[in-house]
């Protein structure tokens, strides 16, 4: 079976190709954006690149007449090319939009031109924005607090409205903060544990006392596997706890037994105040379970870590 992973050469994208290249062959397509390092992303696809299953497309999800030609034959869709970042979509609004909702559209339209079976996206707890009540489940309202959010809750919007009125099925999957091996340098447990290593001082935006749903990679993976097969609408896929900023700080402070001293600086426009997936519809309807927690995934991350870097 053909399938077609869009920013297959990021974090989370390299992550399902990995598990798909066992039994389907994969289309990457992926246009190297330098939002951070490609040497990152090179990595990310090398052990692929002699698989015979693998064959990876450099373009953009903007570009049409490519998505057409790539998606004949394709059966699923696990769209994850996107710019992300609430920050970045602060400062270039209109790049976030571009990429994450008319990237989009783009693909939902070349996906139901040809037929594809199902488009899987990759959405956002950003969609949630200001916080009516804890958990978040589905029914929460909508109300992003950052452009990035806005893009991807018209991502959301625009494969909802593709099923509804074209037929062509499609679920998004409402990621909550993810890490793991390869991920994003731009993100907290990154950063965090890259400063922890080095003895050097974790600043932490504003005082600390957000808090985030952290979900590590292999659930996620999970999560896009059950989706190929079940669902349809919007899924929270998070792992169900929060943990505060500061805590977080302190907890890769004990694991790495480091000296690192926590400092706080100005709080960043756009982040949300706290992120907590109830995932009661993903378990219920997907299957869904995360089944590596915050402790487990932080040894794990840290052992890569520690391999590939220092
Ligand atoms: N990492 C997280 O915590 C998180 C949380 C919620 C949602 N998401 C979503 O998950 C998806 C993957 O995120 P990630 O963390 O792996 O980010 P990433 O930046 O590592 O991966 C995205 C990939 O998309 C590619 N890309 C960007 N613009 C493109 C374009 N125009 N055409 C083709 N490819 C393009 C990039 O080069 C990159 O390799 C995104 O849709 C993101 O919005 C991520």
């Amino acid at each position: 079976m053909l399938v077609l992973v869009t920013g297959g050469a990021g974090f989370i994208g390299s992550h399902i190709i990995e598990r798909l290249l066992g039994s389907h062959e994969v289309i990457c397509l992926d246009n190297f954006d330098a939002y951070y390092n490609v040497e990152f992303k090179k990595k990310n696809i090398e052990p692929f690149l002699a698989n015979e299953n693998f064959k990876l497309v450099e373009g953009s999800i903007l570009d049409k007449s490519l998505l057409r030609e790539l998606i004949e034959g394709v059966e699923y869709i696990f769209h994850n090319a996107a710019q992300p970042g609430v920050r970045a979509s602060v400062t270039d609004p209109l790049k976030a939009h571009e990429v994450n909702a008319t990237g989009t559209l783009n693909i939902l339209k070349a996906a139901l031109d040809s037929k594809v079976r199902k488009v899987i996206n990759a959405s956002s707890s950003s969609v949630y924005g200001e916080v009516k009540y804890l958990p978040f489940d589905e029914k929460h309202p909508t109300r992003p607090v950052s452009p990035y959010g806005v893009s991807k809750l018209a991502a959301e919007h625009y494969c909802r409205v593709f099923q509804e009125v074209y037929g062509l099925n499609t679920v998004s999957l409402r990621y909550f903060t993810v890490f793991g091996p390869h991920m994003r340098p731009d993100l907290a447990i990154n950063i965090f544990i890259r400063r922890a290593l080095k003895n050097e001082p974790i600043e932490i935006f504003g005082d600390g006392e957000k808090t985030r749903d952290f979900t590590y990679i292999y659930n996620i993976v999970e999560a896009n596997l059950l989706a190929m097969k079940k669902g349809k609408g919007e899924y929270n896929i998070g792992s169900g706890k929060r943990i505060s900023v500061n805590d977080l700080a302190k907890k890769i402070i004990s694991l790495t037994g480091s000296s690192s001293e926590i400092t706080h600086t100005d709080s960043v426009q756009g982040d949300a105040m706290h992120t907590w997936a109830d995932i009661e519809k993903a378990t219920k309807e997907l299957g869904y379970r995360p089944e590596i927690d915050l402790d487990e995934g932080l040894e794990k991350f840290l052992r890569w870590y520690k391999e590939t870097n220092v």
